[in-house]
C-alpha cells in the first residue's frame, strides 16, 4: 500500500526519505518519487519502479535541500506510470503525496478544470494539490490551506504537503489513513508507518482521525477535527531495529518462518500462564469477559482464517457462540444485535481498513465490547478497541503473513483458557491446553526439520498451474490458508475445499495436472478424508499428504506423503500451517517470483 514519508531539518533530508521509503517497500508499492524544497525551488523526481530506480536518479543530481516529501505508490486510480506517481504538483510551488482514495475527485476534478487548472496524471489525488493551490492563491498559510482543502475532501486520506512560499514547513493532516508525526532534535518527520523513521527517531505521536499537523525543524503544532490546537501523547517506541533485517536468511518471509518457535513461545509466556493475565487486555478485561455469551470474530485475509479456526476451537471445546465474517462485507450489511457478544478484530496491522472500519461500524449498543488480536502496538485497532491482545510476533516484513498467523492462533488459545475458567472447561482439557502450548515451539522445529523433503516435492510444482488443498474440520481453515499462501507468492491458482465437498465440484478438476494437497492428520475424520484421497487418486490426480506416521500414507509414484511429527491435536493447527507455509516459500523460489514482495499485493491495506 501507499507509503508516506517527509522530513525538515537542518541537515540535507533526502537520504532520509530514501531510508524511508526502502523501509516502506514491503509494504507493496509500483511507484516511488520525492519533491525537495531548496532556493526557492522544488526538485521533484518520481519512477515507476523500484525505490532503487529513485535512488540512482537522485545519486545522479543529489541535492543539499533541508526538506521534502516521499512517497510509494500503490495505484488504485490510473495504472502504475511516472506520471500518476507521487508528489504531485500545481503551478510550479506546491507539492502533495497522499495515501487512500478521494470518493469525490471527479466532481472535485471538474470544478478545477472549469477554473483552468490542467491535469497531468490519472489519479484521484491530483485534486488535493490543485485545491491547495487555490487556497494559497487566496493569501492562506500552507497549514489554514491544508485545513480548507481537508473540508472539501470525501473518502480517506494522510496527506503531507510543502510550498516554497513556506520553505522549512511541511503541513499534513489525516483522516482514515494512518499518520504518525516523528520527533528528532532539530528536525521532524511524518510518515505512515513509525517503520519508516526508526532510523532517525523512536518517539512518536500517533495522529487522530481529522488530525492537522505543521512540522518545521524547532516545532510543531497540532489541530483536532474542530481545528481547536490540541497535545497528544508522545509514544517511545523500545522494539529493536535488526528485526526489520533479513540477517542469514535469502528472504524476509523465510527468515519469519523460521522465527516461529521463538515468538511462539513469546507470545504464550507474555499470557503469563499458566493461570491467563487478564490484566495484558486491559484494565477491565476481567469484568467484560464475565459477562461474554458468544463472540463475533471480523478479520480480513490470512487474520480472517486465524477467525475461522478460532470458531471451531471456541465452539468445540467451550460451546460458545461463534461467528466469523470477512469485514468487507460485515460493514456494509444490516446485522441483528448481538447481546453478551463481545467483537473480536483480528489483523496483523492494526490498520486494514475494512477491519477498522467494521469496528468504527459498530453500534454502541450492538455489542457488549471490542477486543482485538494485533501485532503492532500503537495502530488504529488497538487504540481504538476496548481490549487488546498483543501477539509477540515482532514485525512481520513478508508480504504474506507467517508468525503472525501463527501468534494470532496462540492469542485465540489463550483467549480460550480465559473463558474456559468461566465456561466450566473441562480441568484434563484445560491441562492438555497448557503442556500443548509449552511444546508447541518443539513440535514447530520438528516441522521445520521438514524442510529438505518439502523442498524436493515443491521441484514437482514448476509447470504447474492450478492446486487444490484439502482438509476436514478445523484443518479445512488450515487448507484455505495453504491455498492462500501458495497463490499470494507462486501465483499458481489454488482453491481450497473441505474434502467432503470434493464430489460436489472440485472433482471434476482432477486430472494427472493437477496436485491435490492434503491436510490429513491422525483424528476421527482421518478415514472420512481417505476416502476422499482415494477419489482423487482413482482419476490419476497427484497427492501431497502432510500427515504423520500413525496415519499410515504410504509414498508412490503419485503419492507424496510428507511426515508430520506426533503432536497435540488442540495446537497442531499452527504445525500443519508451518508446514504449508515452507511448501508455498519453496515453490515460489522454483517459481522465480519476488517472495517477499508478491506482485499487485501490499502488506498494510489501508484502503478499501
Ligand atoms: C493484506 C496482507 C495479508 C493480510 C491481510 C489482512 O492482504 O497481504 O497478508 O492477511 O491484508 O491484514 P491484517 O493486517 O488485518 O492482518
Amino acid at each position: 500500500m501507499c507509503g508516506i514519508v517527509g522530513a525538515t531539518a537542518k541537515r540535507p533530508v533526502s537520504e532520509i526519505l530514501l531510508a524511508g521509503l526502502h523501509s516502506l517497500e514491503y509494504r507493496g508499492y509500483d511507484s516511488a518519487g520525492v519533491a525537495l524544497l531548496h532556493n526557492d525551488e522544488l526538485f521533484v523526481s518520481k519512477h515507476q519502479g523500484k525505490v532503487a530506480i529513485l535512488e540512482a536518479a537522485l545519486q545522479k543530481q543529489p541535492s543539499p535541500s533541508h526538506i521534502g516529501i516521499a512517497h510509494t505508490r500503490w495505484a488504485t486510480h490510473g495504472v502504475p506510470s511516472a506520471e500518476n506517481a507521487h508528489p504531485h504538483v500545481s503551478n510550479n510551488r506546491v507539492a502533495i503525496v497522499h495515501n487512500g482514495i478521494i470518493e469525490n475527485h471527479d466532481q472535485l476534478r471538474k470544478g478545477l478544470q472549469a477554473q483552468g487548472f490542467e491535469f497531468v496524471s490519472q489519479t484521484d489525488s491530483e485534486v488535493i494539490v490543485h485545491l491547495l493551490s487555490v487556497e494559497l492563491h487566496k493569501g492562506s498559510d500552507l497549514d489554514s490551506a491544508l485545513g480548507a482543502v481537508v473540508e472539501q475532501l470525501d473518502g480517506a486520506y494522510a496527506i503531507a504537503a510543502i510550498d516554497i512560499a513556506h520553505p522549512d514547513r511541511i503541513a499534513a493532516a489525516r483522516h482514515g489513513s494512518p499518520l504518525v508525526l516523528g520527533i528528532g532534535f532539530g528536525e521532524y518527520f511524518v510518515a505512515s508507518d513509525p517503520l519508516a523513521l526508526r532510523q532517525v527517531t523512536n518517539r512518536f505521536i500517533y495522529l487522530e482521525e481529522g488530525d492537522r499537523v505543521s512540522i518545521t525543524p524547532d516545532h510543531y503544532q497540532i489541530w483536532d477535527k474542530t481545528a481547536a490546537s490540541v497535545t497528544r501523547p508522545v509514544v517511545e517506541l523500545k522494539d529493536k531495529l535488526d528485526q526489520a533485517s533479513k540477517g542469514d536468511f535469502d528472504h524476509f518471509m523465510l527468515k519469519e518462518i523460521y522465527e516461529q518457535p521463538r515468538v511462539l513461545a513469546e507470545t504464550t509466556s507474555f499470557a503469563g500462564l499458566p493461570t491467563v493475565d487478564e490484566s495484558i487486555f486491559g484494565a477491565n478485561a476481567s469484568e467484560i469477559f464475565d459477562r461474554v455469551d458468544a463472540i463475533q470474530i471480523v478479520a480480513c485475509g490470512t487474520s480472517y482464517h486465524a477467525g475461522m479456526v478460532a470458531k471451531y476451537w471456541f465452539e468445540s471445546h467451550l460451546g460458545m457462540p461463534c461467528n466469523v465474517e470477512v469485514a468487507s462485507e460485515f460493514r456494509y450489511r444490516l446485522r441483528a444485535k448481538r447481546p453478551n457478544t463481545l467483537l473480536l478484530t483480528i489483523s496483523q496491522s492494526g490498520e486494514t481498513a475494512d477491519s477498522l472500519a467494521a469496528l468504527r461500524d459498530a453500534a454502541p449498543d450492538e455489542f457488549l465490547a471490542s477486543l482485538v488480536i494485533a501485532n503492532v502496538d500503537n495502530s488504529a485497532l488497538v487504540r481504538e478497541s476496548d481490549l487488546v491482545f498483543l501477539t509477540q510476533a515482532g514485525p512481520e516484513i513478508g508480504v504474506a503473513s507467517t508468525k503472525a498467523f501463527t501468534t494470532q492462533l496462540v492469542g485465540v488459545l489463550i483467549l480460550l483458557l480465559a473463558f474456559g475458567r468461566r465456561k466450566g472447561m473441562d480441568s484434563g482439557f484445560q491441562a492438555q491446553l497448557l503442556q500443548a502450548l509449552r511444546t508447541l515451539p518443539d513440535d514447530v522445529e520438528a516441522v521445520l526439520v521438514q524442510r529438505a523433503r518439502i523442498e524436493a516435492v515443491s521441484e514437482r510444482f514448476i509447470q504447474k498451474h492450478h492446486a487444490l488443498f484439502l482438509g476436514r474440520g478445523v484443518y479445512y481453515p488450515i487448507a484455505l490458508e495453504g491455498s492462500l499462501k501458495l497463490k499470494e507468492i507462486s501465483y499458481i491458482h489454488a482453491e481450497a475445499y473441505p474434502a467432503g465437498e470434493l464430489k460436489h465440484g472440485p472433482l471434476a478438476l482432477v486430472d494427472e495436472e493437477m496436485p491435490v494437497i492434503a491436510v490429513a492428520p491422525n483424528d476421527e475424520l482421518l478415514e472420512k478424508l481417505r476416502s476422499n484421497l482415494e477419489e482423487v487418486r482413482s482419476r490419476g490426480g497427484e497427492l501431497y499428504v502432510f500427515a504423520p506416521q500413525e496415519a499410515n500414507f504410504e509414498s508412490s509414484d503419485r503419492v507424496h506423503v510428507i511426515n508430520m511429527p506426533h503432536c497435540d491435536a488442540i495446537t497442531s493447527p499452527i504445525t500443519y500451517t508451518v508446514a504449508l507455509q515452507l511448501l508455498s516459500y519453496y515453490v515460489a523460489i522454483q517459481k522465480g517470483t519476488d517472495v517477499d514482495k508478491p506482485r499487485n499485493l501490499a502488506k498494510s491495506v489501508t484502503v478499501e
